[in-house]
């Protein structure tokens, strides 16, 4: 018997970073020594205290169901961290915890968003974003950012996308792919349009933590209590505590929409894992001095790519100003001739480097741009190093 798919499930793309991860696995497997600059998690481990909160959690039989949208005492922590690091006041009812923070942003689309809405999505994109929307049966409208720009929203580009059936502008800033942070006056101007128009602002904030060269990462809904009130905060613990397999992630907004997300979740995971939770509030509440180090390291190797990559003739690397990602431009080198064909996109340009030279990247045409490749520098510096000589010299060899 054929088992017949429903049309979602047809149309729903894998996640194209954990295909060319597992590309790369294989030929690892096969004794291929591959660069992986693949990756969407930190390189680091775990903070020691956090994994001991989640053994004590263990220890004292924490391992049973917790309310389906987390314990008081992680809504507390997160609650504690906003009012912390955003200047942003929340109640418990308005906090939700979710099985990471894609989930928290699917239990958002799923309570807002249904057929003939629009969302508009500012690309380069998270491609989670649009298959999410795509999921609930709303329609995601892309809009373009421009690399001459730095891939930064602008209420310019936002507003030429509006409808009356726009529902909400989907914002996350420090960006995946880019890097891209944006400014307290952009994020003003986006809020005052929002406020205009009558739009829900959605803010995944996951890489709040990495942002460089002294730019600071600015919370819309700090900017005031009116879009505050129009503003759905998403954030997680994965990037900032290196703690992407623990699954925590959380959202805080208007407490009608909480109550809806966390009916939702109810019928469909439950909890988050109980002692996940316990680890979540180790995070947020003990030393933050680890997240500094770590960001001072990504920084470091940031500096060196960037610096390193603009040296190679016709290939252009936007300086990212926040997260763990560089959104470099090959398209340059399309048209130039491998074994007598011509690398003409993005999936082309991937496949020529993992298999010539090695080194894992991921297209650009998963986030909304063919005319890059996103390569995470979540990975040491010799790693680093070993995979800038390969991409340069594996681009050297592509000839007009
Ligand atoms: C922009 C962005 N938002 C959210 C997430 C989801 O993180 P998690 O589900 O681990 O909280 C990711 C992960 O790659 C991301 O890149």
């Amino acid at each position: 018997m054929s088992v017949r798919l429903s049309s979602r499930a047809k149309l729903t793309k894998p996640s194209a970073t954990l295909a060319i991860a597992s590309r790369a696995k294989q030929m690892r497997a096969e004794g291929i020594d591959v660069v992986d600059f693949g990756l969407g998690e930190p390189d680091f481990e775990t903070p020691d205290h956090v994994k001991e909160a989640a053994i004590q959690a263990i220890r004292d039989g924490f391992t049973r169901y917790t309310p389906a949208s987390g314990i008081d005492e992680l809504k507390e922590a997160i609650i504690t961290k906003l009012k912390r690091d955003n200047g942003l006041s929340y109640r418990q009812e308005e906090v939700i915890v979710s099985c990471g923070s894609k989930h928290s942003l699917f239990n958002v689309a799923e309570a807002l968003f249904e057929s003939g809405d629009e969302v508009i999505v500012p690309a380069p994109y998270w491609v989670t974003y649009t298959e999410q929307i795509r999921l609930v049966d709303a329609c995601a409208v892309i809009v373009e950012t421009r690399e001459e720009e730095g891939f930064h929203v602008t209420r310019r580009l936002v507003e030429s996308a509006i409808t009356p059936r726009t529902k909400a502008v989907l914002l996350n800033s420090p960006c995946n792919p880019t890097g891209a942070v944006i400014l307290r006056e952009e994020l003003e101007a986006i809020a005052a349009l929002a406020i205009e128009r009558d739009l829900l602002l959605i803010s995944d904030e996951a890489y709040e933590s990495l942002t460089y060269d002294g730019r600071a990462h600015v919370s819309v809904a700090s900017l005031d209590e009116e879009i505050k009130r129009r503003t759905i905060l998403v954030n997680t613990v994965s990037k900032a505590y290196a703690m992407t397999g623990w699954r925590i992630g959380y959202a805080a907004g208007p407490a009608e929409l909480i109550k809806a997300m966390s009916a939702i979740q109810s019928q469909v995971t439950s909890n988050p894992t109980s002692i996940a939770q316990k680890a979540a509030v180790a995070a947020l509440l003990g030393p933050q001095d680890l997240v500094l180090a770590m960001k001072a390291e990504f920084d470091r190797r940031r500096r060196y790519l960037v610096g390193r990559l603009n040296l190679i003739p016709d290939l252009r690397c936007t300086n990212p100003e926040g997260a763990f990602y560089i959104f470099l431009n090959v398209s340059g080198f399309y048209g130039r001739m491998v074994d007598g064909r011509g690398i003409r996109n993005s999936t082309e340009m991937v496949t020529y480097l993992l298999q010539t030279a090695h080194v894992a990247l991921v297209p650009g045409v998963e986030f909304g741009s063919d005319a890059h490749l996103r390569l995470s520098y979540a990975t040491p510096m010799e790693t680093i190093v070993k995979g800038a000589d390969r991409i340069e010299r594996a681009l050297r060899m592509l000839h007009r």
